[in-house]
This record gives C-alpha cells, sequence and structure tokens, in this order.
C-alpha cells in the first residue's frame, strides 16, 4: 500500500514538474497578448488626443507646431509641444536622470500642464489613460533599457511656511543663487534668464513666482518635489545633493511666500 502512494505522488510530482513551466509560458503568453492589445488601444487615444501636439512619432512635431508665441520684455518664448522620444521628464517624483514612473505620467496626463496649454485629460476613463500611458513608451527606447527610480519621500514638516522658516528661506534663495536664473525678487528675470536653453536647443524662461501657479501643482509638497527632484531637460538643476531636507522645506516657506500664497492664509 505504501509503496504504491509514494510512487503516484512520484509521478504526481513528474507531471507537476513538467505542467508548470508550460503553464508558465502559457500565462505569460497571455500577459504578452494582453500588454499588445493594451498598448495598441492607447495608439487610438494618442491619434485622438495627442497626435496633434505630439505628433505622430511622439517627437513634438504635431500638427499644431508652435503653440503660442509669447513676447516678454523684448524676448519672444514659444512654447512647443514636449519630444517624447528621449524620456526625459520635467514633472518626476524620481530623482534627476530617472525615468517618470507611471503616477507621474498619470498626473501629467490628468492635470495637463498649465501654462504650456496641454489639456488636462482627467475626465476620460481610466482605462484609456492607463493605456495612452503605455502606449507613449513606445516612442523611447528608454523604457526598454531601464527602470524607473524609487519616488523621493515627502514628509511636510508642521513648520512650513511659518515666517521663521521664510526667513530660513530667503537666505537660502540667496545663497543657492536661485535668483540668477529666478531673479532676486523671483520674478524671473535674473542675469541669467536671457540666455537659458533646454535641451532641445529652445529659448527657456525660468519660473516668475509672481505669476501664481506651477506647471506641476503649487502645493508646498509640489515646489519641494521640484528643486529636489530637479527639471530634467530646462537647465534647472537638482538639489537633492547641495541642500538637506530642512534647508529644502525652508527654501519652500520662501518660495511659497514669494507666490503669494502664504498671505492668504
Ligand atoms: C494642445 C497641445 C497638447 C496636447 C493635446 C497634449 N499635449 Fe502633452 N504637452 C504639451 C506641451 C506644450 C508640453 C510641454 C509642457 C512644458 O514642459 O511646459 C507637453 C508635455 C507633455 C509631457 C511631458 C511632461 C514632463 O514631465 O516633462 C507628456 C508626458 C505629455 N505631454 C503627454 C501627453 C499625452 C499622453 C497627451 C494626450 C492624452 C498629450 N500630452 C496631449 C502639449 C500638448
Ligand atoms: C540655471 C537656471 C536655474 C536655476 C539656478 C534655478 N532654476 Fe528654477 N527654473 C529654471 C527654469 C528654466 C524653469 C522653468 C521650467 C519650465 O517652465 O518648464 C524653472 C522653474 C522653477 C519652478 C517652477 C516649476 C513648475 O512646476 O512650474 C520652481 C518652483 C523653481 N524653478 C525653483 C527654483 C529654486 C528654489 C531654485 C534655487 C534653489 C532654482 N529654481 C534654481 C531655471 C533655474
Amino acid at each position: 500500500m505504501i509503496p504504491s502512494i509514494t510512487k503516484c505522488k512520484r509521478v504526481l510530482l513528474i507531471v507537476c514538474l513538467f505542467l508548470f513551466p508550460l503553464t508558465s509560458v502559457v500565462l505569460a503568453q497571455e500577459n504578452d497578448d494582453e500588454y499588445a492589445a493594451l498598448v495598441e488601444s492607447g495608439k487610438k487615444v494618442y491619434e485622438v488626443r495627442c497626435l496633434l501636439c505630439h505628433g505622430s512619432k511622439g517627437d513634438g512635431n504635431g500638427p499644431v507646431g508652435i503653440i503660442r508665441r509669447a513676447e516678454r520684455n523684448g524676448r519672444v518664448l514659444e512654447i512647443v509641444p514636449r519630444d517624447l522620444t528621449m524620456a526625459v521628464f520635467r514633472f518626476r517624483t524620481t530623482p534627476t536622470g530617472c525615468l517618470a514612473d507611471d503616477q507621474d505620467i498619470l498626473n501629467i496626463i490628468n492635470n495637463g500642464v498649465p501654462r504650456s496649454f496641454m489639456p488636462a485629460h482627467e475626465k476620460i476613463p481610466i482605462q484609456e489613460r492607463e493605456a495612452v500611458k503605455e502606449y507613449i513608451k513606445t516612442f523611447s527606447y528608454r523604457w526598454e533599457e531601464e527602470d524607473p527610480c524609487e519616488p523621493i519621500a515627502v514628509v511636510k514638516p508642521e513648520w512650513v511656511g511659518s515666517s521663521k522658516s521664510v526667513d530660513k528661506g530667503k537666505i537660502i534663495f540667496k545663497e543657492m543663487k536661485c535668483g540668477e536664473c529666478h531673479g532676486y525678487e523671483g520674478k524671473g528675470d535674473g542675469p541669467k534668464s536671457n540666455d537659458l536653453k533646454d535641451d532641445w536647443g529652445k529659448q527657456i524662461l525660468p519660473f516668475n513666482f509672481s505669476t501664481g501657479d506651477l506647471k506641476r501643482g503649487s502645493t508646498p509638497e509640489n515646489v519641494y518635489i521640484t528643486f529636489t527632484s530637479g527639471l530634467d531637460g530646462t537647465g534647472m538643476p537638482s538639489y537633492e545633493d547641495s541642500l538637506n531636507e530642512e534647508d529644502r522645506w525652508h527654501l519652500v516657506s520662501f518660495t511659497l511666500k514669494l507666490m503669494g500664497k502664504l498671505d492668504k492664509k
């Protein structure tokens, strides 16, 4: 009796060992097919909602071309759709040099980019947003070779916005020479502000804090992420290594003040 059970078990084991790789191959194939279908449906969403600006190859050369030409103090600024083929993202929560993570891309799709005329798409079904997120990854080889890094941790201390913290932030803003680009009063008119070019060779203007809203969104956490992660592709560096966490939060306090966000409280 006993030996026959053992034998039976052994046969079962062998059958299982043989079947396991087979089922995982079948499952992997099913996953691949599902992913391919998702990307295909993302292409359709892209063609309806994004191609006009970002172009059929994702290189930013859509039929719209230059979205707006603005003139400020004799400087002409052209706002153009982003070239997605380099997969260089400004509004990430990941450290400088890294790919954006899935949530970052969804946030961009949801909220659009204020001041740049990229529309928000939060009202379209989530499946469509997920699909188009995957589709835009087909524009750059980086997505095949790299994984996004871990997002930067953001824990806001209670004292952010206090007048003491604003005063400290003011000193740091000066010491870190933010004013060379952003202007000493934060009005976007620093001595370097006329000569800045982005990674695509286009003129770019530093943010004028007195005009209000950030492209990324203006919560204290977003401001913190902006100079911690840096705005890749714009020349605005990451201060993750050069400023400690506390000093970065003092800088948040000061820049919120420059944006008039503290007076309203
Ligand atoms: C009206 C034109 C327009 C449309 C439509 C549009 N975009 Fe954009 N998009 C822009 C512009 C302009 C920028 C550059 C914003 C900036 O950096 O100031 C941009 C930037 C981006 C970025 C880069 C953001 C970053 O962090 O660097 C992504 C990703 C993106 N768009 C995806 C999409 C997707 C996906 C769609 C369709 C669902 C879409 N866009 C539709 C104009 C558009
Ligand atoms: C080399 C020039 C340069 C320096 C130095 C610099 N920035 Fe910037 N910064 C830029 C540019 C250019 C932009 C605009 C990017 C855009 O519009 O997409 C920007 C944008 C920003 C924004 C707005 C981001 C958004 O979502 O719209 C904030 C906040 C900011 N910078 C804070 C700072 C602070 C604080 C410092 C100093 C610690 C600093 N920057 C140093 C060039 C610079």
